[in-house]
């Protein structure tokens, strides 16, 4: 490689007004972290590395992050990290949703900014991957993704425990007074045991099998656990990967596709994957221009079998998912439903990857076969109606069956702070075949669309062992979790959308089998409500990302992305 081409360190050019005195200075800092100057004329594999005080999932990044240098190293180029924010689940206030958007404009600038002929992305906590992805595809530099793998169980009694599945059922057994506060306790600290991401198929291992399902990742990889010798040869093979796409004209804008997103909506639904998902994959999608419609998201549903037997949805967890075949073993089933001609980050066809490990072991009890389905139809639906007329989300691989066809009487909560000061009030009047509704906790929120969706049983209900009852909101839910339960109502009630106008007392009807959702209140008193309705969004702060936020925000319709990223 010469000097003259712009590739390795001499891509991109600071501007001092003198090429050449730029390269020259450039260079000489290089010098100064003691790369020799033949090493500095390779080309330049860069590494978005997220690791955080405030993120445990990614806390095994520093040994991720060797492994991945190793195998550019070995590959022929210089591998340089850089940071980027990290986004810890559990850390970030008012939700991490709020701020995946930031993630990925600092992941795009750095990309397009820093001399690179590559870059891996190494993330795996709920928004990074969906914000590394967002970035990658707008920054359209060839790139792949590395992600974190699944934390392993912990034990409680004899019991297997995983993150966060198992968090909310032994939560839900303490608010019914089933469990002690010494139980809880002793819970608490056994349920996320090693480095990782959730041990369930949530919302970070959903979008780890969808990074691998649109071809983002190196095969085999998305399931592998975060604390497994695997993970790190995947690492290896990850920066061995970086290396072979410079220069290939591999860039996501190819392997990000019209077929290669209806591929990742397909395993989706049949992972019964977490709701966020939909989200995120419309935000990365729309980067590259392609609108994922909820519509197609039903049309899919209907022909897609639920094959992938985890928490929440079933009985497992990650590390037995990687155990029973992984991705490998969904895409092989799910391939007559598939577009086997999109391209992957390693230069092959879906179809390629999927023959060379034709015979692989399958474990049946984990991923079933597409002619023995858990489920025929997707895990999840869309539903429309007048309280939804852009749509909304229900999970019903992880719902009761029992409430899909369901008349009930509207118990209205106008935030989350109203939730909070009532739900446990023992005075609240509330049945079991009542449908809990929150406002005002959608997108355009001061809240910002936090995962509040699953509403708790009010205390009173939960004690008499009522388990489950429809609640709806324009409220997102984590993808751990489980219940009938109606989410992503769009336009969202501070936009002035029509669950803003529900009041105690209406009748809301549920159909899943003809995936509607309707506010039984003639249209005349719906326009008198909303005529005389105060809005309820709140003002754009006067600065910062707060304004640009509130400024910019889309509806979850529109992957709650910013207007002005879209592609
Ligand atoms: Fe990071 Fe669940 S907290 S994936």
């Amino acid at each position: 490689m010469t000097e003259d081409k712009t590739t390795g360190i001499a891509h991109g050019l600071t501007n001092y007004g003198d090429r050449d005195f730029s390269l020259y200075l450039r260079r000489s800092f290089a010098q100064s972290m003691g790369f020799s100057r033949e090493m500095l004329k390779k080309p330049v594999v860069g590494i978005a590395h997220t690791p955080s005080g405030f993120n445990n999932c990614h806390r095994h990044f520093p040994e991720l992050l060797d492994a991945v240098k190793r195998g550019v190293l070995a590959s022929g180029a210089l591998p340089l990290e850089f940071p980027t924010i990290s986004l810890g689940e559990v850390f970030l206030h008012p939700t991490s949703l709020k701020y995946r958007n930031l993630m990925s404009m600092d992941t795009e600038e750095m990309i397009r900014a820093q001399p690179m002929d590559a870059v891996v992305l190494l993330g795996g906590c709920d928004k990074t991957v969906p914000a590394q992805l967002m970035g990658a595809v707008s920054a359209n530099r060839p790139a792949i993704q590395l992600v974190a793998g699944p934390m392993m169980t912990g034990r409680h009694r004899g019991e297997r425990l995983g993150a966060c599945t198992d968090c909310r059922r032994f939560w839900a057994r303490y608010r019914a007074g089933e469990i002690d506060a010494e139980e809880i306790s002793k819970v608490e600290g056994n349920l996320s045991v090693t480095a990782g991401t959730c041990a369930v198929m949530g919302t970070a291992s959903t979008m780890a099998c969808i990074a691998e399902a649109l071809g983002m990742t190196v095969p085999g990889t998305a399931a592998i656990p975060a604390v497994h010798a695997d993970r790190l040869r995947a690492a290896e093979a990850t920066g061995a990967a970086a290396v072979r796409l410079i220069g290939s004209q591999l860039t996501p804008d190819r392997i990000v596709t019209e077929k290669s997103v209806a591929n990742a909506l397909r395993v989706l639904l049949a992972l019964g994957g977490s709701t966020n998902a939909i989200i995120h994959l419309t935000a990365i999608a729309g980067r590259a221009g392609i609108k994922v419609s909820l519509q197609q998201l039903n049309e899919l549903s209907d022909t897609t079998p639920v094959l992938v037997n985890l928490k929440p949805v079933g009985n497992g967890y990650m590390e037995d998912f990687y155990a029973a075949g992984a991705m490998g073993a969904v895409l092989r089933e799910l391939a007559p439903l598939l577009h086997l001609d999109c391209m992957t980050v390693t230069g092959e066809t879906l179809r390629q990857r999927l023959e060379a490990d034709k015979d692989a072991f399958v474990d049946r009890t984990i991923i079933a076969a597409r002619d023995k389905p858990l489920e025929a139809a997707g895990g999840l639906v869309a539903l429309f109606g007048n309280l939804a007329p852009k749509g909304a989300i229900l999970k019903r691989s992880a719902a009761d069956a029992k409430l899909f066809e369901n008349e009930g009487r509207a118990v209205v909560f106008s935030s989350l702070a109203d939730l909070a000061a009532r739900v446990d009030d023992p005075a609240l009047e509330v049945e079991p075949n009542d449908i809990l509704v929150l406002q005002n906790a959608g997108p355009h929120s001061a809240d910002a669309m936090p995962e509040a969706g699953y509403l708790p049983i009010p205390k009173k209900l939960a004690a008499r062992g009522v388990k489950d009852m429809i609640r709806i909101s324009d409220a997102r839910m984590s993808g751990t979790a489980f219940g009938t339960i109606v989410l992503h109502v769009t336009p969202d009630a501070a936009s002035g959308g029509p669950l803003g106008l529900v009041r105690t007392g209406d009748r809301i009807r549920l159909s899943v089998k003809h995936k509607k959702i309707e506010l039984l209140v003639d249209e005349a008193e719906l326009a008198c409500r909303r005529a005389s309705a105060p809005s309820t969004r709140p003002p754009a702060p006067a600065r910062g990302y707060g304004r640009l936020y509130a400024e910019q925000i889309l509806g979850a319709d529109e992957g709650c992305d910013f207007s002005v990223l879209r592609g």
